[in-house]
């Protein structure tokens, strides 16, 4: 093993973030750091250091010359260059003038209906029988659905096997990588630790894109297609301000990527929100009697329930961080999800409150801030509102309905697996 980088400190909650007792008690965790007096924790295990403080995560991410992306927004150092979320300045300006056109809010807003009639036909197909699983119908449904609308992507295979089966596999492999040291991931992946079909998932999600890929470029070459059709014929037609073109592994990095950051995040949004709403005393009835609430209930779940732990800097040069010296290259964790916690900016952090103002919520860090702020974030938010919409029109005195499981397979996401309930036919 290469030597540490880093070491436990004084006054630093000392955090396996890849294992218990995190993985249960993450928010105990947060708040014990924020009570300390010293938001900062250490991971021996991986080697990096973690901020917990929102004012703190603020700071560094406004230091653009000191804390960069290069590395990666995960633990491991990547080496070949990654897109948008793992790349600085200047070339992360170039990538975003690239995809600025196709994540315009008429972009996101013109799929709306298409969204809708995705959920009403998922509901339909549950319907009479009063009950199901809804993270499995429509939490984890429905941003595969977007996000391969978006990528131009078939549902099904050739073979007519349901795509969005395996290709969620592949996310939930890759996603539970992030927080595995990078020996350690080598490992699991040799020793097939990692399952099996996980990682053939992995590989038939590749051949998918570049099979994606060269039929895009061959309908363009043919003229029958123009460029609009979806994300991948916009990146290969749309010019960067010196006027090139994104090369194909980084169009293909792009399919990767938005894939993982569209839907994994955005499952676990839409099943967080819901069981917040069954859950809090007041809260269904509430918003189900005034639906102008619906964005201060999906601001309040992103703010307690963020759905990502937290992602990665590394620093170009040696800095102090809560009065310790970090060396070049660290990898240091912005916990977003604890800068949600952090009793300076919001009042009694634990609590779901719906009455809240909804701009302070909107404080949150759970969509990231500066530079890398999420890119999807409105369709995200468009999502949690066609569905929150259509479950109170159709799915009545809706009703937990059995054990809700939480995720643990990806420890860098927070939230639910599965969400049994039921309702009134
Ligand atoms: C609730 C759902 C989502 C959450 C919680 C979420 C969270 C995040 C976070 C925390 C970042 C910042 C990363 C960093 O600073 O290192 C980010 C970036 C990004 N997200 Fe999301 N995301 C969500 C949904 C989506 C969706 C639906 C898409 C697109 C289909 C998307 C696309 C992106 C992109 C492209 C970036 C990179 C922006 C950049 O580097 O310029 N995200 N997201």
């Amino acid at each position: 093993m290469s030597e540490q980088r880093t070491k436990p400190q004084e006054g630093f909650a000392e955090v396996e973030f890849n294992s218990e007792p995190f993985l249960t008690d993450f928010k105990k965790i947060y708040a014990d750091m924020h009570n300390s007096g010293c938001p900062f924790a250490h991971s021996s295990s991986g080697d990096h250091y973690a901020v917990g403080s929102h004012s703190k995560i603020m700071e560094i991410l406004k230091q653009y010359d000191v804390w960069k992306a290069k590395y990666g927004p995960g633990l491991n150092y990547l080496e070949s260059p990654g897109v948008l979320v793992s790349v600085d300045p200047p070339e992360h300006t170039f990538e975003v003038r690239i995809v600025s056109s196709s994540f315009s809010r008429e972009v996101f807003d013109a799929m709306a209906p298409d969204m809708e009639a995705f959920v009403n036909e998922q509901i339909d197909k549950v319907y009479e029988q009063g009950e199901a699983d809804l993270h499995d119908l429509i939490s984890i449904q429905l941003p595969l659905f977007v996000i391969f609308r978006l990528l131009g992507f078939d549902r099904y295979d050739e073979d007519g096997t349901d795509r969005f089966d395996w290709v969620r596999e592949g996310i939930i492999a890759s996603v539970g990588l992030m927080l595995v040291p990078p020996e350690e991931a080598a490992a699991m992946i040799d020793s097939g630790n990692i399952e099996k079909v996980r990682m053939q998932a992995l590989s038939r999600t590749s051949e998918l894109f570049s099979k994606q890929l060269a039929e895009a470029k061959a309908k363009l070459d043919s003229g029958e297609w123009q460029g609009e059709e979806n994300l991948v014929t916009r990146f290969l037609t749309t010019p960067g301000p010196d006027g090139s073109f994104l090369s194909d592994d980084k169009i293909l990095g792009f399919m990767g990527f938005l894939l993982t950051a569209g839907s994994a995040t955005t499952t676990i949004m839409i099943s967080n929100i819901i069981y917040r709403l069954l859950t809090e005393e007041g809260a269904w009835d509430k918003v189900f009697n005034n639906r102008e609430l619906i964005p201060l209930a999906i601001e309040e779940t992103l703010r307690l329930d963020a759905p990502v732990h937290g992602l990665f800097r590394t620093n170009d040069e040696e800095v102090e961080l809560g009065g310790v010296k970090v060396e070049k290259d660290t990898k240091v964790m912005l916990l977003w999800a604890a800068g949600n916690l952090d009793p300076e900016i919001f009042d009694d952090p634990m609590k779901f409150d719906l009455d809240r103002d909804l701009a302070k919520v909107r404080r949150h860090l759970a969509f990231g801030y500066g530079t890398h702020f999420c890119r999807g974030a409105p369709l995200a938010r468009l999502e949690g509102d066609v569905v929150l919409r259509i479950i109170f029109e159709r799915l009545k005195n809706l009703r937990l309905n059995g054990e809700v499981e939480m995720e643990k397979r990806m420890p860098v996401l927070q939230g639910i697996r599965k969400l049994p309930v039921a309702w009134d036919v």
